[in-house]
């Protein structure tokens, strides 16, 4: 009789609608929230079975009352029922943290795993709303509290969150997260990528508590045309939300203003500054902006600096930098798998830094948010890429809708941060129709979501007037961005090192130049004659005839190499030289230093 009662229970529940993803919540660093780090019960469940019957079809419970839905996280109410899975017998996983690095037996994993957290949960008081905000999760994530499905994300480095109305309680909750990190054909990234497909709850995942009416959204930073004028917008919600005053307080400016929002609770803003500090590389500095609106009180270190190209210049507060960058993917050094923490973040910077850079290319996808939140307090410049990466499913509205989605999330989280100047639509895309239809279309929208900063992709090239020894663009993404940025192999995938004294460049448009990529691979240790490929005396000629051939180009201003440190991929099996680690990095994966990391730190000292 009871199993039948909680059947009801969960028939009630379920029925209810779900709730769809909600707009993101802009800086959840400075509001109440409730952190659900730690030690996650899950299941692997490569066939599906907590999701699908044996038909394949969804569990539904007014169809199918089974209680077999790994959602529902069944117990069995008398001795005869039949339940063939319990998470609280199951081992546990570390969340933040990719799977694959936790449990030799997940390292490959590709598939579904169901996660569970139990937790008690207690509201300041009952006027507050509930968020749960998830800092990215790998690749298509459905959440589940109390048997309720939230809603599903699909993304896989990017923030979501959804509103939990009248499920959240103050004993016994329990969120079941299903994440699949199945590469898809029509995925962004797609099938094929040069990196691991680190599946999981790979950052933070909390509970977000906010006022009835709460400032959800807002976006502050210096007019690229006017360095006297802050200017932005604020979004509230709520269902009271319009026609309500905000104060915007910068202290240290003596700049306190009241706005009033419009009937849908957005506000533009415009601050006449005066002797303002510039965010800049020398001095990143950073002011406390202080937005109010009735019980709330939110704070923010913003940072105020313009950012634009003057025909071959880049511009930062309208003098000239040259961007000694170098490439980094998300991987934390030393520990093994997706990079998470501030320490990660603190560890590759610094790292960057030592190597003599003022700007890091963060490759291929957006990195967690302590990346450009640290690159803002240490005067690093940063560009973030959209995962648009190779043969992308061009012609699916679908992919395309994802693509913008992910950028939106994207945009939405970083928009604050002066660290951040460049947003990268895409990596080493084809030059067909298709493609730059999807590319425009995604410039486009990046501009509407912010025309502070520059749009740039890494671009395809080829022989000018085919001739061999000449290089050049070949791309009509080039007329779109801002800056002209490509990645070139010569001397690794095209010819040897001595092949880089042979080749000019000719690049056409009146653009800056920002070489994305160039490198070898070495592993670390292995010492002997340049032309020996894989020694760290090979990487080292490549990096010295690189720097040379690419100094020559009249319009560069900058490059960032690829990449900073050794990574996972599986695309790289050579025994006892990759053994399924790319091994272009300056650094290897223990962090040993590469020769080639001297020969770069040199150039820039003397840039
Ligand atoms: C490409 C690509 C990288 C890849 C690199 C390599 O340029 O952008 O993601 O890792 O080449 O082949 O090592």
């Amino acid at each position: 009789m009871r199993f039948k009662l909680f059947l009801c229970y969960i028939l009630i529940l379920s029925s209810i609608s779900t709730n769809a993803q909600f707009e993101l919540i802009q800086n959840v660093y400075n509001k109440e929230v409730k952190v659900l780090n730690g030690n996650w019960r899950y299941i692997i469940d490569p066939y599906e079975n907590g999701y699908y019957n044996y038909r394949y079809e969804p569990f539904d419970q007014q169809k199918h009352p089974w209680a077999s839905a790994f959602f529902l996280d069944s117990k069995p109410q008398s001795p005869s029922d039949l339940i063939e899975y319990n998470f609280d017998g199951m081992d546990t996983l570390s969340v933040p943290g990719d799977w694959n690095s936790q449990k030799p037996e997940l390292l490959y994993y590709e598939g579904t795993l169901w996660y569970k957290h139990s937790f008690d949960y207690i509201k300041q008081d009952e006027s507050k709303r509930c968020f749960v905000y998830f800092e990215a999760s790998n690749y298509k994530t459905e959440v589940y509290l109390n048997g309720r499905k939230l809603g599903v994300h699909t993304g896989g480095f990017t923030p979501f969150n959804f509103e939990v109305r009248d499920v959240l309680r103050e004993k016994d909750n329990f969120l079941i997260v299903k994440v699949d990190n199945k590469r898809l054909k029509e995925g962004i990234p797609t099938l094929n990528t040069d990196w691991w497909n680190y599946g999981g709850l790979t950052r933070e995942v909390k509970i977000v508590e906010t006022a009835a009416n709460f400032i959800q959204d807002y976006f502050i930073q210096l007019s690229p045309d006017n360095k006297n004028m802050i200017e932005g917008y604020i979004q509230l919600n709520g269902n009271n939300i319009a026609n309500k005053a905000v104060q915007i307080n910068i202290p240290e400016m003596n700049l306190r203003k009241k706005i009033k929002t419009d009937e849908q609770g957005f506000a533009k803003i415009q601050l006449k500054v005066r002797n303002i500090k510039f965010w800049s590389l020398e001095n990143p500095y950073l002011y406390d902006v202080i937005i109010e609106h009735e019980t709330e009180k939110l704070i923010d270190q913003i940072g105020f600096r313009t950012i634009k190209t003057k025909g071959t210049k880049i511009l930062l507060n309208d003098e000239a930098i040259y961007l000694k960058g170098i490439s980094i993917h998300e991987e934390s050094p030393l520990r093994d798998g997706r990079a998470y923490s501030e320490e990660d973040a603190e560890q590759l910077l610094d790292w960057a830094i030592d190597l003599g850079c003022n700007y890091v290319r963060l490759a291929h996808y957006p990195h967690n948010e302590h990346m450009v939140r640290l690159a803002d307090k240490k005067g690093i410049l940063v560009w973030e890429e959209n995962p648009v990466y190779w043969t992308i499913d061009w012609e699916n509205e679908a992919t395309y809708q994802n693509a913008e989605n992910q950028l939106s999330e994207l945009i939405s989280r970083d928009k604050n941060r002066a660290s951040v100047i460049i947003w990268s639509m895409a990596n080493e895309t084809p030059n067909v129709p298709a493609r730059n239809e999807f590319l425009n279309k995604l410039a486009a929208f990046a501009r509407t979501k912010d025309s502070t900063r520059l749009i740039s992709a890494a671009l395809e090239q080829k022989n000018y007037n085919d001739d061999p020894t000449i290089r050049t663009i070949d791309d009509p993404f080039a007329e779109v961005v801002d800056i002209l940025s490509f990645n070139e192999y010569i001397g690794w995938y095209d010819g040897l090192p001595d092949k880089c004294a042979t080749i000019t460049w000719k690049i056409a448009q009146d653009k800056p130049v920002l070489v994305s990529e160039f490198g070898a691979g070495a592993k670390q240790g292995y010492f002997g004659d340049k032309g020996i490929r894989w020694t760290e005396e090979f990487q080292e000629d490549l990096y010295e005839k690189t720097l040379t051939m690419l100094n020559k180009i009249e319009q560069i201003q900058g490059i960032s190499p690829w990449i900073l440190v050794d990574f996972r991929s599986p695309r790289r099996v050579l025994p006892k030289i990759q053994d399924g680690w790319n091994r272009k990095g300056l650094i290897a994966e223990d962090g040993k230093k590469k020769k080639a990391f001297y020969t770069l730190k040199n150039f820039y000292n003397k840039k």
